[in-house]
């Protein structure tokens, strides 16, 4: 098969969560681009609508559907609705979490600290259990964990650690499941960004406007990703091109982890 034929996704349908901005929807892009049917997920609907007008003026296939992912019940609502309506799902992108505080662990409350455990890890089992699970009878499915460095690297100005430590156990969720799943034909593998400008880093540099230039210099490129740069990557881990890769954590930092 010639080489640019194994990135192909025609006749592949993903579900991108928070797929309607950031990292997300340059994902939603890359993957439609290569031909797959997108289904996209936020808790948003101005924003749901944005990114189905720009990627359907792109001429791509593409439908939402809302749900607040921070609630396990609205986790399990999703599955509901793209079970009975949208089968079958062939590529999962677990993209949504973050974090949104910076409390110190000796102040973080319980309920905040559940909270992005929730955000960042519990929906993404929710639907690796069943999105995932029923790829299992079709024998071909592609599920991608969007980690973080933060995953392998505690950040100096970050405080709470539940984002880290959510972002480490949705790693070794990756590599248990993909385990799992390799004799039928499944392969669950993540994503670990570094500094990319989206809206959530967009709103600290808002709050601290030295943090932009402090972050560039830490980084032997010498500068944030931009999020088209992820897409290319998550097109690779989403097709036949990445048929021997499983249980992998792939970074894309610039090189912020080597210094
Ligand atoms: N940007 C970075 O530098 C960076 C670095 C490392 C890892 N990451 C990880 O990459 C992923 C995407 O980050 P990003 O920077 O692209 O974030 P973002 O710009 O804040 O976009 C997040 C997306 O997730 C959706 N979302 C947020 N909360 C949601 C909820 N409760 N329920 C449903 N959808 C929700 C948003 O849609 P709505 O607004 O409509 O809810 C949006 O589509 C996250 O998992 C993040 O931890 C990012």
């Amino acid at each position: 098969m010639p080489i640019l034929d194994r990135f192909n996704l025609t006749g592949r349908r993903a579900l991108i969560t928070g797929g309607s901005r950031g990292l997300g929807l340059e994902m939603a892009r890359a993957l439609g681009e290569a031909g797959a049917e997108l289904i996209i997920a936020g808790s948003d609907e101005t924003h749901l609508q944005n990114a189905l007008t720009t990627l359907q003026a792109k001429g791509l296939h593409v439908t939402s559907i809302q749900a607040d992912l921070s609630q396990p019940s609205e986790a399990e609502r999703l599955c509901d609705i793209l079970l009975r309506d949208h089968p079958p799902i062939d590529i999962l992108i677990n993209n949504v979490g973050g974090r949104r505080i910076n409390t110190p662990t000796e102040d973080l409350a319980l309920e905040d600290w559940q909270r992005i455990l929730d955000l960042n890890l519990t929906q993404a089992f929710i639907l690796t259990k069943r999105i995932g699970g029923a790829m299992i009878p079709r024998k071909w499915g592609r599920i991608i964990n969007i980690a973080s460095i933060n995953a392998l690297w505690p950040g100096k100005a970050m405080r709470g650690r539940s984002y880290e430590t959510s972002k480490a156990a949705l790693t070794m969720f990756t590599k248990a499941v993909a385990a799992d799943w390799a004799m039928h034909g499944i392969t669950v593998n993540a994503i670990a960004p570094g500094p990319f400008l989206t809206d959530a880093n967009k709103r600290w540099i808002g709050e601290r406007p030295e943090f932009e230039g402090e972050v560039a210099t830490s980084i032997p490129m010498g500068r944030w990703g931009s999020p088209e740069e992820i897409g290319p990557l998550a097109l690779y881990l989403a097709s036949d091109a990445s048929s021997y890769m499983t249980g992998s954590l792939l970074i894309i930092d610039g090189g912020k982890l080597l210094w």
